[in-house]
């Protein structure tokens, strides 16, 4: 070893050693002819003296011209700082190194940005050398926190009998929703690889093949629309088990939460972690993934808008759609004309909305509002009721579609928790919705998709729906909620080839497109194949929640961009006309 400690080592114990440290040249000082220079790496900061009697003029010289973030090598002695130069803050803070030997194993030029810099510099700056930005201690944190993690969920799964199989990177399509990554063949030109959206169909292979209990921490890849907690290719903590059902998966992710948790919050988790349907959650949050670190709890007033004068309610609930709210408490002085014309148009804007109905409770508990004149009192003091507004809140209202006042209501709720700080960084919410429908219609074609993939088991009380009405049939399927993130989904599986191909049908697949995209999963499962069903884990966005950040590219090494670009590496990049021969392959531009 070049050094005999780290930077964030040496303690007042230490004085009187020789030592030889490593490390980055944070910052240099000149104070009367001794240069202090604060070296660091990962481990910590050591302040080291190069000056009298220990250096000659030429080391201190030498010193003096080092650039920042060159890295260099140390020998010299511990000491005790001076009287009043202790750091209290620093873990070294006690101590100094007093250089008998200084030497540059490399000199930096000067970077476009430092780490120790207080402010940080653009994100597009700090992709491109994310070498200077993984300098940085929050950066460091993260990345401690991640390899933490997935240690912590290695362990687990070890503990209970999982075993790790890796799974194909090039193979055939596995259909999770999104766009495939696809990789052309050379060896078959004109034909494709996709790189895996999931490692979905080998883990049930592996259940067939007796495999029982499998486990991988598995790269996925997505070509879908980036947002801040989604990246083309991101990681899974991938689970399949035998002879189980959803209780027991999700029992089994309790445990892990729970000792996550503790281990690396030092935090106390009830168990079970609470579930409710899906129904439940779009009834009460609007959502399939409910923040539930605050209220602000739907309520349907469908009833007594249907009997109000107001037309846009009343034509509303004659129309059969929906009128659904919240309560705000304390917000009608917080919230200005202004302040609610911009949440309008947000709710419009982002979720086509036509508009947002507002009422303030009054200290006598009547409701005031522009439009309150189209009510009846008896009307509004129903609708307060219903909510139980109290004087000083907010209540806000959407008329529309099921759909749009659950988007909107749902947007309206996050936003608002977020303006008025209705949680703290620190709370950490884990819950369960199940039981989602397994179907939705297609916008654009009507025609029916799988909520979660097609390989998901309708609820067993569900079966006979499959036949006379599949938007009625619920899916034995169960994703996990972080502080209203989906932070993981699963799904017990379908292992009767029958009901299997009875699905892909559903989903207008006909026998010989099925065939020839997943026959192996269909021959596979007329093998003898056990119940099984399984989950993944959002590794990036466990991280993300458990370390408190907002931004899923905090908690990766080496993130794409929202265009899917790496700054770093420049990728995508073209490729020579060579490898494009040999693949067959010419480009030429489509209109789109
Ligand atoms: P699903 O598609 O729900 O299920 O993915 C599981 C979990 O992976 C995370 N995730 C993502 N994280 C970052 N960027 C993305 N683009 C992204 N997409 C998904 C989410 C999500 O809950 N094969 C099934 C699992 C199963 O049925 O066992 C699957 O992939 O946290
Ligand atoms: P209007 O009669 O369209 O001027 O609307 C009167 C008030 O009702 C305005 O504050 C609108 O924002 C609100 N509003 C209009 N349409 C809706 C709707 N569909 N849901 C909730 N509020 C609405």
């Amino acid at each position: 070893m070049l050094r005999t400690h780290t930077c964030g080592q040496l303690r007042k114990s230490d004085v009187g050693s020789p030592v030889t440290l490593c490390g980055w040249v944070e910052n240099k000082r000149d104070h009367g002819g001794a240069v202090f220079i604060d070296l660091r790496d990962r481990y910590g900061l050591t302040q080291v003296v190069v000056g009298p009697p220990e250096a000659n003029a030429e080391l201190i010289d030498a010193a003096g011209h080092v650039p920042n973030e060159s890295v260099v090598l140390i020998r010299g002695k511990v000491a005790d700082r001076l009287e009043g130069k202790v750091n209290a803050k620093l873990a070294t803070g006690e101590i100094e190194v007093r250089s008998e030997h200084f030497e540059i194993l490399s000199a930096a030029q000067t970077p476009p940005f430092t780490p120790g810099q207080s402010d940080l510099p653009g994100e597009d700056l700090r992709l491109k050398y994310r070498y200077l930005d993984l300098r940085r201690k929050e950066m460091q944190d993260a990345l401690i926190r991640r390899s933490e993690i997935i240690k912590c969920m290695r362990d687990y799964f070890a503990e209970h009998d999982f075993i790790d199989v890796e799974t194909p990177i090039l193979g055939r399509s596995t259909p999770e929703g999104a766009r495939d990554y696809l990789v052309p063949s050379r060896v078959h030109p004109g034909n494709f690889y996709a790189l895996p959206q999931s490692p979905q169909l080998y883990k049930q292979i592996l259940m067939v093949a007796g495999f029982d209990r499998y486990v991988q921490v598995a790269k996925c890849f997505r070509d879908e629309d980036l947002r801040a907690d989604r990246q083309p290719e991101f990681t899974q903590l991938d689970l399949e088990m035998s002879f189980i059902d959803a209780d027991d998966i999700m029992g089994l992710i309790d445990g892990l939460v729970a000792k996550t948790a503790k281990q690396v919050l030092g935090k106390d988790i009830t168990l079970p972690l609470p579930r409710m349907t899906y129904e439940e959650a779009m009834r009460r949050f609007g959502s399939d993934a409910p923040d539930l670190r605050f209220g602000l709890e739907i309520v349907d007033v469908t009833s007594v808008a249907a009997k109000t004068e107001f037309r846009v309610f009343r034509g509303t609930a004659d129309a059969g759609n929906f009128v659904r709210g919240i309560r705000v408490p304390g917000a009608a002085t917080l919230y200005s004309r202004r302040q609610i014309d911009e949440l309008t148009a947000y709710v419009q804007q982002d979720f086509g909305a036509k508009g947002l109905a507002w009422f303030r409770v009054e200290d006598d508990q009547t409701l005031w509002s522009p439009i309150a004149k189209n009510f009846d009192p008896e009307h509004l003091a129903e609708i307060r009721e219903m909510l139980g507004g109290e004087p000083g809140d907010l209540l806000m209202f959407l008329a529309d579609t099921w759909e749009v006042t659950c988007k909107g209501l749902s947007g309206l709720r996050k936003r608002l928790a977020t303006e008025m700080k209705l949680y703290s960084p620190g709370d950490l919410n884990c819950s369960w919705v199940t039981e989602f429908p397994m179907f939705e219609r297609d916008e654009e074609s009507g025609r029916y998709v799988a909520m979660h993939h097609p390989f998901t088991a309708p609820l067993a009380e569900d079966l006979p729906h499959l036949v006379d009405s599949p938007e009625k049939c619920r899916a034995q399927a169960y994703d996990l909620v972080i502080n209203g993130s989906e932070a993981g989904g699963g799904t017990i599986r379908i292992h009767d080839s029958k009901v299997q191909s009875q699905v892909f049908e559903l989903l207008g697949m006909d026998e010989e497109t099925a065939k020839d995209r997943f026959g192996f999963l269909l021959d596979a499962l007329r093998f003898g194949a056990p119940p099984h069903g399984g989950i993944a884990l959002g590794v990036d966005r466990w991280v993300m929640l458990f370390a408190g950040l907002d931004n899923i590219r905090e908690v990766i090494a080496f993130p794409k961009t929202q265009k899917a670009t790496d700054l770093m590496t420049q990728a995508p990049g073209e490729v020579d006309s060579a490898q494009l021969n040999e693949l067959q392959l010419r480009t030429v531009s489509v209109k789109t």
